[in-house]
C-alpha cells in the first residue's frame, strides 16, 4: 500500500492545478490561493512527505518528492495538471516536468530557482537552535513591509516540522540542480518572484525565464520570499491570467 500524501481541494470544474509548498511548509501555505482560483481550476495542494498531515518522515530527493505529485495526480485519476510549486516546492515542480514531461500541462514557478544552495549559516543555526534558525529563516524570507503578523505565522507553523524534516528539505534544496536542463521543458510556465526576495532572488527567476522556452515572468513589488502569502492577491491574479490565457490546455 502506498503512504498517505494529505492533499485539500478547491474547484470542481477547469483544469487541475496541483500546488507544492517549500521547506517546513504544508499545504496552507496557498490558502489563498485554492480560493481565488477556484472557479477557474480544478485546485489540489498537498502536503509533502513527512509535513502536515502526510506520512513519512521527509521529502527525501527532490527527485523523490516528485513521486508524491505523481501519486496524487494517480489518486486522482488526473492524466495531466499544471503542476506549481513555492521555493523547495519549486524546484520538486521542474524535478516532476523533467521527469513526467506527458503528466504536464503547465508549470508556475514561484520564488524558486532552477539551483537551490543554501546558506550554510541557515543549516549551522538550524544544527545549534532549532527555534532561533526557523527565526533566522523566517527573517531572511519576508520583505521589510509585510504585515505584522505574517512573521510570527510562519515562524509558529515552520516549528510544527520537526527539526530532521526541515533540515532534509534544505538539503534536498542544497543538492538540486537543474541549470543545465531548462531548455528541455516544452511546457507554457509561468515564473512569480516577489522584488525583495533573499532567498531566491530575482537573478534565480529571470534566468528560469530566460531559459525556458516561451516562460513569462512576473515580479512582485513589495514582496519576499513568501510572496503568495505577502502578496496573495498580486499572485493569485497572475496564476489566474496564465491559467486563462497562458495558453495552458489539458
Ligand atoms: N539561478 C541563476 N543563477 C544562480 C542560481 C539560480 N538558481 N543559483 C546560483 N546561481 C549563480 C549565482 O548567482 C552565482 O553567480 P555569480 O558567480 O555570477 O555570482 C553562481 O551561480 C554560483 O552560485 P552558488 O552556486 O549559489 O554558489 P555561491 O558560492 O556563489 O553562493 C550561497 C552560495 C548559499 C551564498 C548562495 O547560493 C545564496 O546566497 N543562496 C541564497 C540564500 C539561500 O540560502 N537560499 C535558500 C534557498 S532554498
Amino acid at each position: 500500500m502506498s503512504r498517505k500524501i494529505h492533499h485539500e481541494k478547491a474547484g470542481t470544474r477547469g483544469l487541475m492545478t496541483c500546488f507544492v509548498h517549500g521547506s517546513g511548509g504544508s499545504q496552507g501555505v496557498w490558502v489563498r490561493q485554492m480560493a481565488g482560483l477556484a472557479d477557474v481550476a480544478r485546485v489540489v495542494a498537498l502536503d509533502l512527505p513527512g509535513h502536515g498531515e502526510s506520512d513519512g518522515d521527509g521529502v527525501g530527493t527532490i527527485d523523490q518528492a516528485a513521486d508524491a505529485v505523481r501519486q496524487v495526480l494517480d489518486e486522482l485519476g488526473v492524466a495531466r495538471a499544471v503542476v506549481g510549486g513555492h521555493s523547495m516546492g519549486g524546484a520538486i515542480a521542474l524535478a516532476f516536468a523533467l521527469a513526467n514531461p506527458d503528466r504536464l500541462a503547465g508549470l508556475v514557478l514561484v520564488g524558486t530557482g532552477a539551483r537551490l544552495r543554501v546558506l550554510p549559516k541557515i543549516l549551522e543555526t538550524l544544527e545549534r537552535d532549532y527555534a532561533e534558525g526557523v527565526r533566522l529563516v523566517v527573517e531572511l524570507a519576508v520583505a521589510g513591509d509585510a504585515s505584522p503578523g505574517l512573521k510570527d505565522t510562519l515562524v509558529r507553523e515552520t516549528l510544527l516540522n520537526p527539526r530532521p524534516a526541515m533540515l532534509g528539505d534544505l538539503r534536498a534544496c542544497d543538492a538540486f540542480d537543474v541549470m543545465a536542463r531548462l531548455g528541455e521543458i516544452r511546457t507554457p510556465t509561468l515564473v512569480v518572484c516577489g522584488e525583495g526576495d533573499r532567498l531566491t532572488p530575482t537573478k534565480y527567476a529571470r534566468y528560469l525565464r530566460d531559459r525556458i522556452p516561451g516562460a513569462r515572468l512576473v515580479i512582485v513589488p513589495g514582496a519576499g520570499h513568501y510572496v503568495q502569502l505577502e502578496k496573495p492577491d498580486e499572485t493569485t491574479a497572475a496564476i489566474r491570467e496564465f491559467l486563462l490565457q497562458g495558453g495552458v490546455t489539458g
